[in-house]
């Protein structure tokens, strides 16, 4: 906080558009990401993976990469360093020859630079004994089953009401299926690590309690804590043992919020060479292999309304792929349970256990997809009322959550719907067709979005007086998405001081304990960490600390915040033009109004907002794994940028956000409910049901590519 010159009034640093403290570092090329951190005498991996889908590894012939000049060490399952306890089937790695999917880890060569190590790899020969895989995803499978617990820890299935006698009773209804593709995650800066294995003097008299194993792991990762938790059972280590750096990560979207098996496969291959550092980043074709992806979802979605368009039902059922090796049932179900009222109400989860590779959380994971789902039945029972789309979402809000019955926190999606309407032109949209330039015709469409707040694990931060600054410390992450700002924002503001007084650590697991960042949490559990402890250092050292002075504190949130569903909320709307010769869909135009509770940081805040719809847009348009399901397959065939398109600058002319800001304090005393996510959430079907107003074509599946449109 800094006294305005002029009125002499406290100004806060929180809802003040801030630059990046990173960005300089960034942008210069001098921010040390995990690959590039300087350690002395790196080695480099590349690995081996498997060519089949299932079966068993009976021979690995490594004689003539082991020949390469400047090839140090082949590791493969029979030499790999043994692992202890099996807490996760992802990460305990090279422990047998069994393969559980196409692209698996099964060995790597370790050289003294990128290019020997890549160019060895390619001189091993591995012979399989290979068995009948299934990579085939389709809903009725004969192993489909109940998951009984989605991610998040809530029930897979829910029934409220009579679903059939609440179909029945409508005047109109909806019964269609909707179907999203795999996905893999493409930050800029693929998975890296640098991984160290030493051995740490113990203290003790001269050192009598001797000396034990160290691992040191550069990672690109969301958080530190969580990757130090995960290592140590597999390993025997103590998480003390293991200390893990990110302090800059080049993109993150769920994919770098656990550790993957390219983690353990850097460790394993450095605890053979101790003392020298292994350095590996993947390539972006590896990126489509074994560092999680979205599943693929079938849901067919039911929606039943009377004339005026109140909804009598909501059925929401999903099948979606599973790996066999180790299950992600996504919550895309989730927003069904509370977005809308309707007293009869179903929703269930199937999971099709496939030879594939584990999924992991994708940006909005559950969300995102059941979103494209609810959202589009929506617009489709509004063109079978004949009502208006804002009209009948709004007409839906429901009083009270309709799962729990608990009242909300804050419920600002009518608002979102109305500002947006108004500031995008709603009123100009035409019937299907009737707007046309040329070849292309144009269409409006709009969605809801909602997160839900997620559930956090204790989160601890420090405040100490050093150098004549206060020095904050947690153990958080930054993604690209301005947390290094943000943080050093809530922190001057609790403190009462300029920004420039505080010095942020971050990335690190020696720092207080963290939560990672994933669920759109960051900003508001962090933040109360860092608001706790910056309170209690100020209530113990006043105004004027000493050097050393040091306060910590942990994340709180009210008891009271139990009495309420907490959610942010959104609306997105879309304008698409579509080519009535190609079938190409442009989006023309994009808006999304959000409450997402206190701002702490518009400029940072908007590009979370602007980066989740455009991530949106790539969903819409273009981004699809294709995996070759045919028998003897089982990868992904587009695994890189010229298969696997991603919208680029000219697919997103104009894509603006704007907010409606209520500070929510049941989500912590920030303010501020999660936004890393609500941008990305509804907008597939902002874009589909505009392309519906233009065109008069219903598109179910995603993504929306020109062949669905001729
Ligand atoms: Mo985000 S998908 O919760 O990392």
């Amino acid at each position: 906080m800094t006294a305005d010159a002029r009125t002499g009034k406290a100004e806060s640093s929180v809802g003040q558009d801030r630059v990046r403290i990173d960005g300089p570092l960034k942008v210069t090329g001098t921010a040390p990401y995990a690959f590039e951190q300087p350690v002395e005498n790196p080695l480099y991996l590349f690995p081996l993976t498997s060519t089949i889908a299932k079966g068993k590894i009976r021979r690995i012939d490594a004689a003539a990469a082991r020949a390469v000049s400047g090839v140090v060490d082949v590791l493969t399952h029979e030499n790999a360093p043994r692992l202890l306890a099996k807490t996760d089937a992802e990460l305990y790695l090279l422990q047998s020859p069994d393969v559980h999917y196409f692209g698996e880890y099964i060995g790597a060569v370790v050289a003294e630079s990128q290019e020997i190590a890549r160019h060895a790899a390619g001189l091993v020969r591995v012979e399989y004994v290979a068995e009948a895989e299934d990579t085939a995803f389709r809903p009725g499978h004969p192993g489909e089953y109940n998951p009984k617990k989605i991610n998040t820890g809530k029930p897979a299935d829910t029934q409220q009401g009579q679903l059939e006698e609440g179909l029945a009773q409508a005047v109109v209804t909806v019964d269609e299926v909707y179907t999203t593709p795999y996905e893999h995650h493409n930050p800029l800066e693929m998975h890296s690590i640098t991984a160290t294995w030493d051995r740490e003097r113990l203290g003790g008299v001269l050192g009598v309690l001797g000396e034990r194993p160290r691992l040191q792991i550069y990672d690109a990762s969301q958080g530190v804590s969580f990757v130090r938790l995960m290592l140590a059972p597999l390993l025997g280590l103590l998480p003390q043992q293991i200390e893990v750096i990110s302090p800059y990560v080049g993109g993150a979207f769920g994919a770098k919020g656990i550790p993957h098996a390219q983690v353990m496969l850097a460790v394993l291959a450095a605890k053979r060479l101790p003392g020298r550092p292994v350095k590996y980043m993947l390539t972006r074709q590896q990126m489509f292999r074994s560092v999680g992806h979205r599943l693929t979802t079938h849901q067919r979605f039911r929606l039943g309304a009377a004339a005026d368009g109140t909804l009598t039902a909501i059925a929401h059922d999903v099948s979606q792929s599973s790996s066999r090796l180790k299950q992600f049932a996504e919550q895309t179900v989730n927003a069904t349970r509370h977005l809308y009222a309707a007293p009869n109400r179903q929703t269930t989860t199937r999971m099709v256990p496939l030879d594939i590779g584990p999924a992991t959380f994708m940006r909005a994971p559950g969300e995102f997809p059941g979103m494209f789902a609810q959202e589009t039945a929506l617009d489709e029972l509004a063109v079978r009322l004949g009502m208006d789309p804002i009209e009948l979402r709004l007409r839906n809000k429901p009083d009270t959550d309709p799962e729990s019955g608990k009242p909300h926190s804050s419920h600002y999606l009518n608002e979102c719907l109305l500002e947006g309407a108004r500031l995008f032109g709603w009123q100009e949209r035409k019937a299907p067709g009737e707007r046309q330039a040329g070849e292309w015709l144009y269409g409006m469409g709009v969605a809801a979005a909602t997160y839900p707040r997620q559930m956090t694990v204790p989160t601890k931060a420090s405040v100490r007086f050093a150098g004549g600054r206060y020095v904050v410390s947690i153990a958080a992450a930054d993604l690209g998405t301005g947390a290094w700002t943000a943080l050093t924002q809530i922190a001057a503001d609790a403190l009462q001081v300029s920004q420039n007084e505080i010095q942020l650590q971050l990335g690190h697991s020696d720092l207080p304990f963290a939560h990672l960042a994933g669920g759109s949490t960051g900003t508001y559990n962090w933040g109360s960490a860092v608001m706790v402890a910056a309170v209690k250092f100020r209530s113990q050292y006043g105004q004027t600390p000493a050097e050393g002075d040091e306060a910590e504190g942990s994340a709180y949130f009210p008891d009271e915040s139990k009495k309420y569903v907490l959610d942010a909320y959104g609306a997105h709307f879309a304008e698409v033009k579509v080519s009535r010769v190609t079938g190409e869909v442009r989006v023309t135009r994009m808006l999304g109004v959000y409450d997402g509770g206190r701002i702490i940081n518009p400029r940072t805040a908007n590009s979370q907002f602007i980066g989740g719809m455009t991530m949106g847009i790539s969903a819409a348009l273009h981004e699809e794994s294709y995996l070759d399901s045919r028998p003897g397959y089982g990868h992904v065939v587009n695994s890189d940028f010229a298969g696997y398109h991603i919208a680029a600058n000219a697919d997103v002319p104009d894509v603006q956000a704007r907010w409606i800001e209520h500070p929510d304090p049941m989500f912590g005393p920030t303010g501020a409910k999660g936004i890393g996510e609500i941008g990305i959430v509804g907008v597939p079907a902002a874009i589909g049901n505009a392309i519906y107003n233009a065109t008069g074509k219903r598109l179910r599946e995603l993504p929306f590519t020109p062949d669905k449109l001729v």
